[in-house]
């Protein structure tokens, strides 16, 4: 092994191994609750960046739906990321079904300190984060939408060719 396959940093990674890497992190969360996971992300689409960092963008957006998911305390929660391209990008998406964000809080989720779980359970700053690692290290974009009571996070970074 090589010192640059050892320090990974900005190699083509595998999206499906940020999602499973992910999962992997929070899998005490996962497992104790009733949560069904689905993944239909493409194998070989590659991402150009450090994939602790995209790891650490999924463990952001799972561990916010697992939060929202208690707070509406319903009876199963579905985590289900997708994965498809276009011209230039590829789009990868993870929904929930976990009641979603009240429409007023749409455009100030990815705020610095923008949270609705208190001081004791939230800082406001996760989203903050991802969405600058995104734009800042993967030269990408994310948006969010409510979609089936859920909400929908759709990250876009460019194809690597
Ligand atoms: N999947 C989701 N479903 C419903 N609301 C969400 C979801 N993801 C984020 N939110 C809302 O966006 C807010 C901001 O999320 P963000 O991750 O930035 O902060 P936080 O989770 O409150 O605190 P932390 O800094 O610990 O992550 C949350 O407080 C919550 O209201
Ligand atoms: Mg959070």
């Amino acid at each position: 092994m090589n010192l640059e396959t050892l320090c990974n940093t900005n190699l083509p990674l595998d999206q499906i191994d940020a999602v499973n890497n992910a999962l992997k992190m929070c899998s005490q969360r996962i497992k104790k609750r009733s949560v069904e996971v689905e993944v239909i992300v493409s194998p070989t689409q590659k991402i150009q960046g450090t994939l602790e960092e995209m790891v650490h963008i999924f463990i952001n957006l799972i561990n916010n739906a697992i939060d929202a998911y208690e707070d509406n305390n319903k009876l199963g929660l579905l985590l289900s990321f997708r994965s498809y391209e276009n011209k230039d990008n590829l789009i990868i998406e993870m929904q929930d079904n976990a009641g979603g964000i009240m429409q007023t809080n749409l455009s100030k989720i990815f705020n610095p300190y923008f949270s609705t779980k208190g001081s004791k359970h939230g800082t406001g700053i996760g989203l903050y984060i991802v969405e600058r690692t995104i734009r800042e290290y993967f030269n990408g974009e994310i948006s969010v939408s409510n979609i089936n009571n859920g909400a929908l996070f759709s990250i876009s970074v460019p194809k690597v060719i």
